[in-house]
This record gives C-alpha cells, sequence and structure tokens, in this order.
C-alpha cells in the first residue's frame, strides 16, 4: 500500500517523489536506488539515538541490501542541537565516511534532523544529495518536503539556511506508533494550518478524521488497515497541497505576496516562532506553537475585519480535537514583540504576516499596515485569554 506524490519543481534536478504508504521502511534501498537513479555508492545515514534505536536498523539493512556503504552519524535529540556546532559535526562525519559529489545522505528523523541535514548536506562539497525519510507527522506533511533547510542562532530561529530540495522523500506512517502524543498534536497543528490556507475540503477531511478517530488513541489506531490508509491518503494531499505552492514558488520570492505566494505557508508562524525564542526553544514543540499561531493570526484577522467570527469559532474548534496545547502562562507580551523583530519574514525592516480572509483565503500583510495598537491590544489579549489551556 504505497501512494506517489510527484513535486515537479521547473528545473529539471529538482524533481522528486515522494512515496507514501505504510511498512515502506522495509524497502527503504530500492527506493533510494530509484531516487538516486543509482545503486551502490556511500551513505551517510544521520538520525538520533531515538529515532535510530526504533527505526535505523530497518533502514540501514535495506540501504545494505540494495549494495550501498553505509555509514551511520547520530546528532543528539532536541530542538537546541539543530545549531551551526551540529552541522559542522555532521560535516566532519561526511568527511571521514569519503562522501564525494555523487554520494548521498539520508536524513532519518523528525525536523530537527531533516533540516539539520538537509543545511549540511547543501554545504558539504557545495551540495551533495539528500534523502528525507521522515518519522514525525510533522516532518511527514510538511518540513521533509520543499527544500527548506538550516539551523537555529542566537539571533533567532531557522535564520541560516539554504534552499536544498532532497532527491527523494519516503513516508512510512507505521512509524509513527511510536511518537509521543505531543508530538501527533504538534503534526496535527501544522495539518490544521494547510487546511486553513488550502481551503474547506482538505481543513474537513482533517477534522472528520479527527472526529473518527480521537487523537487520544493514535497509537492504537494505526494497528488498523484502514486508519493506516486514510491517514496515508491525508498525509498524501497534504503534501500535493505544499508540492503545489513550493512548486510555485520554490525560493520564496520577496516580492511574490499573492494567495499562492510560498510565505502563505507561513500562516501562524510569527507568533509561533516569537514564542518559541522567548522559550529558549524548551516549552513548545514547533508545531504546538504553530497551534496558537494559527489562532493568533485569526483572532487578529477577525480584529482587522478581513474575516468573520465563524472562521475563528471553527478553528478554535479543531485545535480544540488534538488535544491542550502547554500553557501560555508567564508569557510577556513586550519580550514576543522583540522577538518579532528577528523574524525572517521582515522585509525592509517590516514583519509579514499572513492573516485569513476565510478559509482558502491566506492574505499577506505587512505589519506596516496593521495599526500598532491593534496589534498589541490583540496579542495582549490573546496571551491573557490563554486558549490552548
Ligand atoms: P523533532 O525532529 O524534534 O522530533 C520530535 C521528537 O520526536 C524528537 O524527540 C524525536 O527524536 C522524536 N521522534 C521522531 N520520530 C519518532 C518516532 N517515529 N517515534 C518516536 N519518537 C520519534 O520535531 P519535528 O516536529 O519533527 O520538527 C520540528 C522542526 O522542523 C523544527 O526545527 C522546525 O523549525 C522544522 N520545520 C521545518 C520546516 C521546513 O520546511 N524545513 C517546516 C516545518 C518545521
Ligand atoms: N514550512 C514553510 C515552507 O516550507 O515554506
Amino acid at each position: 500500500m504505497s501512494k506517489i506524490v510527484k513535486i515537479k519543481i521547473n528545473r529539471p534536478a529538482s524533481s522528486y517523489r515522494i512515496s507514501v504508504g505504510s511498512g515502506t521502511l522495509a524497502s527503504a534501498g530500492t527506493w533510494a536506488q530509484n531516487a538516486l537513479k543509482k545503486g551502490g555508492g556511500k551513505i551517510v545515514v544521520v538520525s538520533n539515538p531515538t529515532v535510530f534505536k526504533l527505526y535505523g536498523e530497518q533502514c540501514e539493512s535495506s540501504l545494505l541490501q540494495a549494495g550501498f556503504t553505509v555509514t551511520t552519524f547520530l546528532m543528539k535529540d532536541g530542538e537546541v542541537h539543530k545549531s551551526l556546532r551540529t552541522a559542522e559535526s555532521a560535516l566532519k562525519a561526511f568527511s571521514e565516511a569519503g562522501l564525494t559529489r555523487t554520494d548521498a545522505v539520508v536524513a532519518l528523523g523528525g525536523g530537527v534532523v531533516g533540516d539539520l541535514v538537509g543545511f549540511a548536506a547543501a554545504m558539504y562539497l557545495r551540495g551533495v544529495a539528500f534523502l528525507q525519510i521522515p518519522t514525525t507527522l510533522l516532518a511527514m506533511i510538511d518540513s521533509s518536503v520543499g527544500g527548506k533547510t538550516g539551523v537555529n542562532s542566537a539571533f533567532g530561529k531557522n535564520l541560516i539556511g539554504a534552499f536544498h530540495q532532497p532527491s527523494g522523500v519516503l513516508i512510512d506512517v507505521s512509524t509513527l506508533a511510536t511518537l509521543p502524543s505531543r508530538e501527533v498534536t504538534a503534526g496535527f497543528c501544522e495539518m490544521i494550518k494547510h487546511g486553513v490556507i488550502a481551503g474547506k475540503p482538505l481543513l474537513k477531511r482533517t477534522d472528520e478524521l479527527l472526529e473518527k478517530y480521537p487523537i487520544a488513541e493514535f497509537a492504537e489506531h494505526l494497528e488498523n488497515r484502514n486508519f493506516r490508509s486514510e491517514i496515508s491518503n491525508l498525509i498524501a494531499s497534504n503534501v500535493e497541497f505544499k508540492a503545489e505552492v513550493v512548486a510555485g514558488d520554490e525560493f520564496e520570492s520577496a516580492e511574490k505576496i499573492d494567495a499562492r505566494s510560498r510565505k502563505i505557508l507561513n500562516f501562524g508562524h510569527t507568533l509561533a516562532h516569537a514564542l518559541e525564542k522567548v522559550t529558549n526553544y524548551r516549552h513548545f514543540k514547533h508545531g504546538e506553537a504553530v497551534g496558537y499561531g494559527i489562532l493568533f493570526a485569526a483572532e487578529l484577522s477577525k480584529s482587522l475585519a478581513l474575516c468573520d467570527t465563524k472562521v475563528v469559532n471553527l478553528l478554535y474548534d479543531v485545535v480544540h480535537r488534538i488535544g491542550t496545547l502547554p500553557s501560555l502562562a508567564g508569557i510577556d507580551a513586550t519580550e514576543v514583540i522583540e522577538a518579532f523583530r528577528f523574524d525572517k519574514k521582515n522585509i525592509s525592516g517590516s514583519l509579514q504576516m499572513v492573516l485569513l480572509k476565510g478559509l482558502g483565503r491566506p492574505v499577506i500583510v505587512s505589519q506596516r499596515d496593521i495599526p500598532t495598537k491593534a496589534f498589541h491590544t490583540n496579542l495582549e489579549n490573546f496571551l491573557q485569554k490563554r486558549p490552548g489551556a
């Protein structure tokens, strides 16, 4: 059971396939041969100890069987390790493995591993091929697709990076059975983000799946063949949507500000990145912060008369279906506003925010065009209301 989504970017070397299914990891070797268009050669598998213990052996033995010479590099687990220092260690590991320009790197793990490996692969010998095997829901529907790679630094999140498309993405939904529940919630937050900007049909499918299969028993549902098939299809639809947006604006052009600009994928991320920064990346999972970001962007849109209360209420309903988000207690609005200044969506001194005219109708608004008082009042009210609790 496997579904193929093809991402077609208008540069021949940048088109690749995203395979979605259950049990696909067992054939990682033949999949890698197809994605890299060759058998044999060196591969460095980068993962972290948590993921590698669960899926490393299966992945590597399949690659070995397919004729690849495999070396492993394990980075430490956690957002704080998505850093230049870790990237440098990865580069050292690539060099020690004797990786050449015709070899490849595999990212086995969540978005942290994927972003870091993609960035290291972009830098090593000015670019070697890399393959994504995402093992979190968030990485499956979002970070493994589209070629944004990078690391965090003292001055902000993801501010150092490169566009480097993978040569292929292999999604095995059965790996989600071991995912901690907060990570499942975080992944669904990004899925809701896609639904909101893509339009009602995708959001409705997400909501219906969550209604039919309550998130509290997510791991148990994965034992059910029908669920595995339904979640695979939903993941594939999310990937299809993202692929379409990326294909139209691969490098997130500064000038492109229409409703199909890649910037729309940042819906909910302005507040999310600021929340992560002011809590030193330790309090929220990235997706959880996006959950709050979506609600804040919707509230702000309503207060600017861009969208109506119905849309905001609908978003609260869907977000509540995916569990409780970590508390916003103690988060200071002034610090959050200061963190916005370093957001990478800041163009020529003004923050670019994605707001909402309705479902499937994102709109990019310069913060200059949002009255400062309205912005601050909305933020203070939002933080005080603590909507996720
Ligand atoms: P993560 O990579 O930190 O993974 C979350 C946790 O789950 C980790 O502890 C990891 O070891 C563990 N884990 C992973 N797979 C597992 C499995 N199958 N079973 C058990 N445990 C497992 O977090 P994430 O949410 O996957 O990724 C977040 C990162 O992705 C952030 O750094 C964010 O900036 C980035 N991101 C990038 C893009 C992009 O377009 N490049 C898009 C969205 C998010
Ligand atoms: N996650 C935002 C993007 O890929 O553009």
